[in-house]
């Protein structure tokens, strides 16, 4: 790109975000891990008694930090909130990183910690997850004596699912005294697994959050870092003064009084994506064992014209044949009746596609003449 504008370098490296489509309101949203069946109700109640003075002033956060704090067991001086779980890791490279720094990361994973490092002009070492997504976790442990600035762990993964157990965050904590370690629990509701107890006992160690996925209150975008306090104030340091808006503080203070709506999604969830992956073995796709609100799973070489199929029928998935390999996708749980009919989508495509396939590698002799 020319320009005159005195634009930094690691901007004219970029290539600008393609965002996705648009017009996926009457779809099924499979494709952002989004909670596909709307906010709890009482969130939407704390909406609507917003009056216009509410509207019209700059966000009070002393109450609402407070709530949200004692909803993660912290204390409010433990936390900060921020305009979704994408901001929270945008501050950390503010905070910490210089460009001629690099952080640590394992891929495939959440893309935001590249785009970010890119935007900073920071460099990013990448380790791979293995073939059965399985964390490396000696090769991790090793590459940390290079000192990264930060290291980004999503646990559970998106998109592997792969879920590392604490005493791993444990040895990673452990060689990594002089690295900001974020832990991204974005997807914390659906594992059950959390190291959120332990920054107190380690100053370097900041667990990331969103109200996107379990809450249903992705529009909204509210997310939150925690760490000790010491360790926060240094990232307060590099915060605006409003990040987030008096919408998502009211809806999340009601969402949170009203948790047992959101365990119930929560346990849903977990059962139907037992019931979808039992159904994609029988159907012989490939999945990965998954700790969050999707699987991962391998469709192989159909899997590309099926995913292009689905969308035409308004079912939305996210591909990821580029980055993992031809045929991979992850796919959001949605509701019973939603996965029911993707199942049967799939079904009745790869049954026509497994008949096309017989019928073209058919001797000559059983294949009609014409
Ligand atoms: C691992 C992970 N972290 C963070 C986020 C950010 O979510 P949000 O910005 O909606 O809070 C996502 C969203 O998909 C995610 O998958």
């Amino acid at each position: 790109m020319k320009t005159r504008l005195p634009v930094r370098k690691a901007i004219l490296r970029r290539k600008t975000y393609e965002a996705p489509a648009e017009g996926r309101l009457n779809k099924m949203r499979l494709d952002f891990n989004e909670n596909t069946s709307g906010c709890g109700p009482a969130a939407l109640r704390a909406l609507r008694k917003l009056t216009p003075q509410q509207l019209a002033m700059y966000p009070e956060y002393g109450k609402p930090t407070r709530r949200i704090a004692a909803y993660f067991g912290v204390s409010e001086h433990e936390l900060l909130l921020t305009n979704g779980g994408d901001d929270a890791l945008r501050v950390f490279f503010d905070a910490f990183v210089e460009p001629r720094n690099h952080i640590l990361i394992c891929e495939p994973t959440f893309p935001m910690y590249r785009y970010y490092a890119e935007i900073a002009g920071a460099r990013v070492e990448t380790l791979r997850y293995g073939a059965e997504m399985e964390f490396p976790l000696d090769d991790f442990v090793s590459a940390l004596r290079k000192k990264p600035a930060v290291i980004f762990i999503a646990n559970p993964n998106n998109p592997t699912g792969a879920l590392l157990p604490r005493a791993a965050i444990k040895r990673v904590l452990l060689a990594a005294s002089n690295t900001v370690v974020v832990i991204d629990e974005a997807y914390a509701e659906f594992s059950g697994v959390t190291v959120l107890p332990w920054i107190r006992k380690y100053p370097n160690l900041f667990v990331t959050r969103t109200f996107s996925k379990a809450a249903g209150l992705a529009g909204l975008r509210l997310g939150a870092a925690m760490a000790c306090r010491e360790s926060i104030a240094l990232l307060r340091r590099a915060m605006p003064p409003f990040p987030v808006n008096v919408g998502a503080l009211v809806a999340a203070e009601a969402a949170l009084q009203e948790r047992s709506s959101i365990q119930s999604y929560v346990k849903q969830m977990r059962e139907i994506r037992q019931w979808f992956a039992g159904e994609l073995a029988r159907l012989g796709v490939r999945t990965f064992p998954s700790a969050g609100n999707f699987l991962l799973a391998d469709f192989g070489s159909p899997g590309p014209a099926l995913f292009k199929k689905l969308a035409t029928q308004g079912i939305l998935v996210r591909e990821r044949s580029k980055d993992i390999g031809p045929g991979f996708v992850r796919i959001s749980i949605g509701t019973g009746p939603e996965m029911k009919q993707l199942v049967k989508m799939i079904q009745r495509e790869l049954g026509s596609n497994q008949k096309a396939n017989q019928k073209a590698t058919r001797p000559t002799s059983q294949r009609g003449r014409n």
